[in-house]
């Protein structure tokens, strides 16, 4: 582990056998259905490449990038997109993947703005929660982890575009962030 990282939250083989857990669920729901998996860039892309993997449900995949977060660790509660959807998801049933869910700010402003476009569903996986950081009531089908109100990086997630690559969710040295 380097000098940034304080400690291992969530190994890879925690992450991949809850991962397993949750396809199951989700091919159970989606048994019959033609699915579409949105992915919230840039943190979302491991697990969205992960989960997809495992499900044996068919499925197609669409990308959005929005911006909620600067290079800090706050969230603004202002949402931009960045990057919408290549496809009109209209009748369609839509899963959005996210990485994590902080305050909630940014995946309420994203159901209302995926669900004002018509699809036969919405519903929302992400793999990690933080409970105490919660601003807004979402109601989220599958998730990975809760985990402490602490700032995370690795599996997707970023500090300042940094350490997206670790293949482990871990938390950063206090040093890194100004603690
Ligand atoms: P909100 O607060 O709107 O935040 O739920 C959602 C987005 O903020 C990013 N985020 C984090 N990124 N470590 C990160 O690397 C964290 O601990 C963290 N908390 C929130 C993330 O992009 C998420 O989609
Ligand atoms: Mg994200």
């Amino acid at each position: 582990m380097g000098a940034d990282l304080e400690s291992v939250l969530l190994t890879k083989e925690e992450i991949d056998a809850k991962l397993v857990e949750l396809a199951g669920r989700i091919d159970q729901e989606y048994a019959g259905k033609d699915l579409l998996i949105v992915g919230v860039l840039k943190g979302a892309v491991m697990v969205m490449a992960d989960l997809a993997r495992t499900l044996s449900t068919p499925v197609t995949m669409d990308w959005m990038a929005v911006s909620s977060y600067g290079a800090g660790t706050q969230s603004s509660g202002v949402v931009r997109i960045l990057k919408d959807l290549d496809t009109d998801i209209q009748g369609k049933h839509v899963l959005i993947v996210e990485d994590i869910i902080d305050s909630g700010l940014t995946l309420s402003w994203l159901i209302s703005n995926l669900g004002s476009r018509g699809p036969a569903s919405l519903k929302v996986c992400t793999l990690l929660r933080k409970p105490e950081a919660a601003k807004v009531a979402i109601d989220v089908e599958w998730v990975g982890f809760d985990i402490p109100n602490e700032f995370v990086v690795g599996y997707g997630l970023d500090f300042a575009e940094k350490y997206r690559n670790l293949p482990f969710v871990g938390t950063l040295a206090p040093h890194v962030y100004g603690g």
